[in-house]
């Protein structure tokens, strides 16, 4: 066949072996074997020297269309089974189906915990203050009335950073902190993160606890009672029974440690069946803060003048709310960070 014709007849043949294609890399075959280096075309081109010098500048001009020809139905071809791919895949689609939800995070069941505290309390016209968890020996235990060498100090196994500066074991420091800083009265609720050199299970070595203090005028004991057990039965339910045994804490006098009626069989020590409740050992009370006024010896060291007022001071631990209240019975699941532990806690 002369060169020519059989540049001519290039169209027709790709026309031909695109009808039998099935895939993208069918069409790239013989995109090469068409206008590959060594394809077709540049076979024809390799003829040219068969022709005579001024033939060939007119068959130059003429292979150049039909390649640009032969691009084009490759393009087209392409684009055209690009989008039967596409429909094919929208095909098998269905649109009706509904989406997945995307994961919401939640609060931790302890945050969850020491905000409610918190808002029981700023309902009552508490005020919300922090302070730092690394404090001295003066904040932490002597201003509470704990010298050196005083026995109560036992009742905490304290991590020490250095020379009289502390982990503070107790959110009480924050008593010492805002007294220092302002004059009565006042109305505060510190919650925040403690340290112990105990570690077991029913102990973590951090714990959160919620600190509360009121000074004013002519504040009694029976504020401490009314207020206390308000915020239990706001937090537990208007039933909760609440009772106050005499206790001892350093920096109170006198000191009550405050019980709830159990949570978990109403107070009454047993289940309906008659089994043992296992969370109050069967004495119906669950032992939930302490509490007392403010000893005199307290005031002394921020300057407060105790002849002029007095004061109530409450501390409570949060793990201890936020598994009483959402029943849960193994402390160490709040630090595990477990995805399926805190997602329970979504909505609660
Ligand atoms: N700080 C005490 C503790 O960590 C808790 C406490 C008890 C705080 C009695 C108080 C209080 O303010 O009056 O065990």
């Amino acid at each position: 066949m002369d060169i020519q014709s059989q540049l001519q007849s290039l169209e027709k043949q790709l026309a031909d072996a695109l009808q039998n294609i099935e895939s993208l890399q069918d069409l790239d075959t013989q995109r090469v074997n068409f206008l590959g280096r060594k394809g077709h075309l540049a076979q024809i081109m390799s003829r040219l020297p068969e022709l005579s010098p001024e033939e060939r500048p007119l068959f130059g001009q003429a292979a150049n269309a039909i390649k640009t020809s032969l691009t084009q139905m490759l393009d087209e071809r392409k684009i055209f089974m690009e989008n039967a791919k596409e429909a094919s895949l929208l095909a098998s689609f269905d649109p009706s189906i509904p989406g997945r939800a995307p994961w919401n995070g939640s609060l931790h069941p302890i945050t969850k915990a020491m905000e409610e505290v918190c808002s029981v309390f700023q309902n009552m016209g508490y005020e919300i203050v922090v302070g730092p968890e690394v404090d001295t020996d003066f904040h932490c235990f002597e201003a509470l009335n704990m010298p050196p060498e005083h026995p109560a100090r036992d009742m905490q196994d304290t991590l020490y950073i250095q020379d009289k500066v502390v982990l503070r074991t107790h959110t009480s420091t924050m008593q010492i902190r805002t007294m220092l800083e302002r004059k009565p009265p006042v109305a505060i609720i510190a919650p925040g993160k403690v340290y112990r050199r105990d570690s077991d299970v029913t102990h973590t070595p951090m714990f959160h606890q919620i600190e509360g203090l009121l000074v004013d005028k002519n504040v009694t004991m029976t504020d401490l009672r009314g207020t206390l057990t308000a915020f239990l039965r706001a937090v537990f339910g208007s039933n909760t029974k609440v009772r106050f045994r005499p206790s001892f804490f350093p920096f109170t006098e006198p000191s009550v440690e405050v019980d709830m009626s159990c949570t978990q069989c109403g107070g009454k020590g047993h289940h309906k069946d008659g089994s043992p409740c296992r969370i109050c050992k069967t004495t119906g009370w669950l032992e939930i803060l302490g509490s007392g006024m403010v000893d005199p010896a307290v005031f002394e060291s921020v300057g407060y003048d105790p002849k002029e007022i007095s004061g109530f001071a409450f501390g409570l631990g949060v793990e201890r709310i936020a598994m009483l209240k959402y029943g849960i019975n193994d402390l160490r699941m709040n630090f595990e960070n477990d995805a399926r532990y805190l997602a329970q806690f979504a909505g609660a």
